[in-house]
């Protein structure tokens, strides 16, 4: 059989998936500071959460290639909670933001045809858009007393066959929030090269300080797409909704072409559309938990950490993750391998777009003892390996 050459992956297990399968294989305790499935980490759901999938209107098929309309609704009173006024017709249900990102891709770009993405950034970018023959390129986010994109980067990276940049705010996982000059910026490069913003807000609701803005209101001129969906916003991955919102110029156009690529699959089902409002009314109560959560486990990072000058935990602003500078004495993937070893998982930065050597990234969202337990380790070996 001749396969595609975009499946053409390294399928080898790589060394860091080898002895994490062994550790666990082997019953050896880890904590784990990469945990990013909520439902995995200890929250108290609503035992009563699942009833909201029997609504009788589900026994009727209802094709919508753009979702239903009281799911969207239910969409539009999410953002009014944001303060955005949105109609309907400028929401697109899908399954997940992952399918809204590759209905985004086949929307604007021809095979070959370039996306930009802020780095560090999240990983799955790659895949995406290597299955939509689209070409990735990186553009970059600088570190100076926190994170902020570095304006002329981005427009060095951009090419003729640039289509869009794809920003994620709060970023994942540099928890950094696009602040209004930079807004402008890139607003700037996007009329300027014809490019449209796609923003990722699945965290738009977890910041460490005020309210995240949502991009959903629009960018003066631009053609802006913002995803987002129940994984994060109501801790419901295993729940399969997520959106598009579409604003700004030929913002309707979009839509009817979204709705041919959407209307070849019609990939949501109706009981979760139904229950949708349900879950999203009812999103404060787990993210008051997670709100807590990586509020507390951020702190005792912190706090573990003061007696260690040599390690910097950066600037975070919202997410669920926390970015550490260590000391760039060995390649992250040894370090990564010997914290294993010891019984604690973390990412290494590379796998974000980071260098090689230097940087670990932590999730704050496993229970508070764990977290702790794990981040002690991690203190004792990076105390001796300095
Ligand atoms: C930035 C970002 N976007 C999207 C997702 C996943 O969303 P979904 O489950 O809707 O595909 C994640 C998951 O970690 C993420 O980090």
């Amino acid at each position: 059989m001749l396969f595609s050459r975009r499946t053409n992956w390294n399928m080898e297990e790589n060394e860091l998936a080898r002895a994490h399968r062994r550790r666990v294989a082997a019953g050896l305790p880890i904590a784990d500071l990469t945990a990013s499935n909520p439902t995995r980490c200890g929250f108290a759901y609503d035992p009563g959460l699942l009833v909201a999938l029997s609504d009788a209107r589900a026994l009727d098929y209802d094709p919508q290639p753009r979702g239903l309309l009281s799911a969207r609704e239910a969409v539009c009173a999410y953002y009014a909670g944001h303060g955005v006024a949105l109609s309907p017709e400028h929401i697109f249900l899908t399954t997940s933001t992952s399918e809204a990102y590759s209905f985004l891709f086949r929307l604007l770009c021809d095979p070959g045809n370039e996306i930009l993405a802020a780095q560090p950034g999240y990983p799955l970018f790659d895949f995406l858009a290597v299955l939509d023959d689209v070409k990735l390129r990186a553009a970059p986010l600088v570190y100076d007393h926190g994170w902020q994109i570095d304006a002329e980067g981005f427009r060095r990276a951009i090419t003729p066959e640039t289509r869009a940049i794809v920003l994620v705010h709060p970023n994942n996982p540099t928890g950094h929030f696009i602040k209004p000059w930079e807004a402008e910026e890139l607003a700037r490069l996007c009329r300027e090269f014809d490019l449209a913003l796609i923003v990722d807000e699945v965290f738009l609701d977890y910041s460490f300080g005020g309210a995240g803005k949502s991009f959903a209101a629009g960018l003066d001129g631009v053609p802006v797409f913002v995803v987002s969906g129940l994984s994060k916003i109501a801790g419901l991955p295993q729940m399969k909704a997520a959106w598009i919102v579409a604003a700004g110029p030929e913002a309707c156009t979009a839509l009817e072409r979204l709705e041919v690529i959407a209307d070849t699959f019609l990939s949501m089902n109706a009981p979760v559309q139904y229950a949708l409002l349900a879950w999203l009314e009812g999103r404060e109560a787990i993210q008051k938990q997670i709100r807590a959560r990586v509020r507390a486990n951020l702190d005792e990072l912190d706090r573990q950490l003061a007696q260690l000058p040599e390690v910097s935990r950066l600037e975070v602003e919202g997410g669920w993750y926390a970015v550490l500078r260590i000391p760039a004495v060995a390649p992250d993937e040894q370090t990564v391998l010997a914290l294993l070893e010891r019984g604690v998982w973390v990412h290494p930065g590379y796998f974000f777009g980071m260098a090689e050597s230097g940087w670990l990234v932590v999730s704050l969202l496993a229970a508070e003892a764990e977290f702790s337990a794990g981040v002690a380790l991690l203190a004792a070996f990076l105390n001796t390996h300095r």
